[in-house]
């Protein structure tokens, strides 16, 4: 069937360049529309996906009648198509990401749910690549909690049910990638860009991680922020190698970078990270209870879970990048606070970061660019604390995390701080 994207992005109220969708992009994914290309959405699959999910029961209502619109009404079938089949369809990473794909206006008060009735046909793609790789059925219905949360989001920002059209590619990667929950966090191994270098001793496990060269840091041995106006850069890392030696300024584990050189020597350590390697990407989904035992069953799950499922892409590090991991959570929690825990037994590191990044997860309906911190909710501990420092001028920044999976048995017993100070660093 022959549609003009033009027409068909006019008639869901959006143009395709607010989605960054080009004639050439359109024409690739709609050559494989027919006229029963959504008919499978009439055999209700999706309320399956909805139950698997734990999304609502009462979500069936308004899923049943977008289903119904997107059978009986060919521009709204082209657009679903569209979105669908451009997730579906690639093997592999989907790196060129879509955003703002138009929500469809003549559907009403139903209109925020079509992206969800999207989103819950790549359920059964996930349960087959799951299947593929021998992944046990828990394991699946516990990475699939995703596709409840993003609606709740949707729901705390906007008010009604639905999903943006953003978060589709987010969920579309389970359907491709090794990207699973397993118990309260979700682990995804791939190349990993931080331009870091860990070494391990081999004698005592003591790890050291190195900025590489030229990386620039504040006097307080942050990550200078060039978003931050009241930032300035006032030193430069150092890291080189030879045959024999490692030379470079440090990061220590609590998260700072050292302005001070340490040396290694090549026979008695090991190198654990470069840029590039592979590392489990961990990811924290909603729902606050990240308490130390599930964060230690999490971490306990990791390297069983791929070397049996994907023993071709092996790791040895976890790693994450989030607001979860920054330094300022000390000033803001009670010492016996989760995240605290968490950081203290991981080895953390500074990362660049804009100014308000990752906010948004806590105050949905706050603007990132530019926050109004006095419209903010309060109703929990956890917001009253970041309001408030943010308020009394303190400074936001994201941070990174490194886990060596070899060190699981010392989860809970701050390995990377202990062995730091009795080394002598
Ligand atoms: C990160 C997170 C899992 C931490 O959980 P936790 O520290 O174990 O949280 P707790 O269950 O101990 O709750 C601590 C407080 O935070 C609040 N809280 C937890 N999750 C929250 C959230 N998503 N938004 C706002 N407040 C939240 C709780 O209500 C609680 O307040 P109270 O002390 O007044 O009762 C939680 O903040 C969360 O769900 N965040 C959203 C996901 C996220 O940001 N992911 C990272 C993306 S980079």
């Amino acid at each position: 069937m022959d549609f003009r994207m033009e027409d068909v992005f006019a008639y869901c109220g959006g143009k395709p360049s607010d989605a960054g969708v080009t004639e050439e992009k359109w024409n690739s994914v709609m050559s494989s529309f027919t006229a029963d290309s959504v008919a499978f959405l009439a055999d209700g699959a999706w309320r399956n996906a909805r139950e698997q999910t734990g999304n609502p029961q009462s979500l069936d209502d308004a899923l049943g009648r977008v289903a119904a619109a997107v059978l009986n009404d060919a521009k709204l079938a082209a657009m679903f198509w569209f979105a669908y089949s451009y997730h579906v369809f690639p093997k592999g990473v989907i790196k060129d990401r879509i955003k703002g794909l138009p929500i469809p206006t003549t559907l009403g008060d139903d209109k925020g749910v079509f992206y969800l009735l999207v989103a819950l046909c790549f359920v059964p793609h996930i349960w087959e690549n799951h299947r593929a790789h021998g992944i046990p059925e828990d394991i699946t219905l516990n990475t699939l909690k995703k596709f409840n949360e993003h609606p709740l989001w949707y729901k705390a920002t906007y008010g009604d049910d639905g999903l943006t059209s953003g978060h589709l590619c987010w969920l579309a990667h389970y359907m491709h990638s090794p990207l699973v929950r397993l118990d309260r966090l979700e682990f995804w191994p791939q190349p990993s860009c931080l331009p870091y270098n860990a070494w391990r001793r081999k004698s005592d496990g003591a790890m050291v991680v190195f900025p590489n060269d030229g990386l620039e840091f504040t006097e307080g041995g942050t990550q200078f922020n060039e978003f931050d106006p009241q930032d300035c850069r006032t030193w430069k890392a150092v890291y080189a190698e030879d045959e024999s030696t490692v030379r470079g300024t440090p990061f220590s584990p609590a998260g700072v970078a050292v302005n001070r050189i340490v040396e290694l020597k090549k026979d008695e350590w090991e190198n654990t990270y470069r840029k590039g390697d592979n590392v489990a990407a961990m990811h924290i989904p909603f729902g606050g209870g990240l308490t130390p035992e599930r964060a230690f069953k999490s971490f306990s799950a990791v390297q069983p879970f791929f070397s049996k499922h994907y023993p071709e892409l092996p790791f040895r590090m976890i790693q994450c990048v989030s607001w979860i991991m920054g330094k300022q959570l000390e000033h803001i929690l009670p010492p016996e606070a989760n995240l605290l825990n968490m950081q203290h037994n991981l080895y953390m590191m500074p990362h660049a970061s804009n100014l308000y990044g990752g906010l948004s997860f806590l105050f949905p309906k706050l603007d990132e660019t530019n926050p109004d911190f006095d419209s903010a909710p309060q109703d929990n501990s956890l917001r009253r604390g970041i309001i408030k420092f943010l308020k009394d001028g303190g400074r936001w920044r994201i941070g990174a995390m490194f886990f060596d999976t070899n060190d699981i048995q010392d989860y809970g017993k701050q390995p990377y701080l202990t062995r730091w100070h009795n080394a002598g660093f």
